[in-house]
């Protein structure tokens, strides 16, 4: 184990994981804030036991068949849509992800996204610092409460119920559709089940997005969806950007078929500076930085950390989405 080697694809983000690896093993850092070139990841690939990723590094078939060292890929994130996770399982490569860490800190941010499109925060925010602000009037900025609301959840994980707990001291009513039911969610927040996400998004004043990216959720916020919300309602997304549709959310709120949108994840990303979208006003963006305060990405350093360890050593992961990969090859 000590001579195993292990490539990071980013050096600044966790300082402290990389000290605590280089400590064990072998380690190369990319030095970049970029991630590292196609052709470095292959090579890294096929000489490393381990790849510590982020959720910009495109872990595919091609590089995976390839792969003939590689025996883990801890990405820090805890989405995995970067990563063939079938090509994995089928070269005998365990994946590692970071749940349990981070769903408070999104959780946090998403009810700050809630309050600030709603009340026009950061929207009267960007109209002083564009010198717009001339004259006490309060009617260019009213908002909507956020209480007494409706919040509709999709993807009622980790995430999606801690959204749920803040939304209750706010005293929204919760509605939600998930994959699964979650009776006890319903039992302690009192969030009402629906059959689908028609429902949810038809029914609610607040919509937030928390279903992971499938292939089956890919574009699943469309202009149907969209036309099916309240012309006074708002649409969350804190998941990723390829969940809705961006040129039909941009009809959408041009078109004043729904009120606002905060969009912390972009299709593409980072979102092109000439992107029709950057016009709109009740269009609230931030950087994919849901997850990121300082204490959530050192839990979530150390845990890729622990993945890695864990899976060199043989040993059961923290968080593994294929242990079934160790039978198969
Ligand atoms: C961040 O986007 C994550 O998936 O953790």
């Amino acid at each position: 184990m000590p001579h195993d080697k292990i490539f990071i694809t980013r050096s600044h983000i966790i300082p402290d994981a990389i000290t605590f690896l280089q400590s064990r093993f072998d380690v190369e850092v990319w030095q970049e804030n970029t991630p590292p070139p196609r052709a470095l990841m292959l090579e890294k690939a096929q000489e490393c036991a381990a790849l510590l990723t982020e959720v910009t590094d495109v872990i595919d078939a091609e590089l995976l068949d390839g792969a003939t060292t590689l025996k883990v890929v801890a990405n820090r994130a805890v989405g995995l849509d970067n990563i063939d996770i079938p090509a994995a399982t089928r070269n005998g490569i365990l994946i590692g992800n970071t749940p349990g860490v981070l769903h408070e800190s999104c959780a946090d941010f998403t009810l700050g996204l809630i309050l600030s499109l709603a009340r026009n925060i950061t929207y009267g925010d960007r109209k002083i610092r564009a010198k717009e602000w001339t004259v006490f009037d309060q009617i260019p900025y009213l908002g909507t409460d956020v209480y007494g609301a409706t919040l509709g959840i999709v993807g009622m994980g980790l995430i999606g119920t801690a959204v749920a707990r803040r939304a209750r001291a706010f005293d929204m009513r919760i509605i939600y559709h998930s994959r699964t039911r979650k009776p006890e969610v319903e039992a302690d927040l009192g969030a009402e089940w629906r059959d689908d996400m028609d429902a949810v998004l038809s029914e609610a004043d607040f919509v937030s997005l928390h279903m992971p990216l499938t292939p089956e959720t890919e574009y699943m916020v469309g202009k149907r969806e969209l036309e099916l919300m309240r012309s006074t309602a708002f649409l969350i997304n804190t998941t990723r950007g390829r969940t809705v549709n961006p040129r039909a959310l941009y009809d959408a709120l041009s078109g004043g078929e729904i009120a606002g949108a905060a969009l912390d994840v972009t299709d593409p990303e980072p979102i092109p500076h000439d992107d029709p979208l950057l016009s709109l006003d009740n269009l609230l963006l931030t950087p994919h930085i849901s997850s990121a305060s300082h204490q959530t990405v050192r839990r979530m350093g150390q845990m890729s950390a622990d993945n890695i360890i864990a899976a060199l050593q043989g040993e059961p992961m923290p968080s593994c989405v294929n242990p079934e990969a160790l039978g198969g090859n």
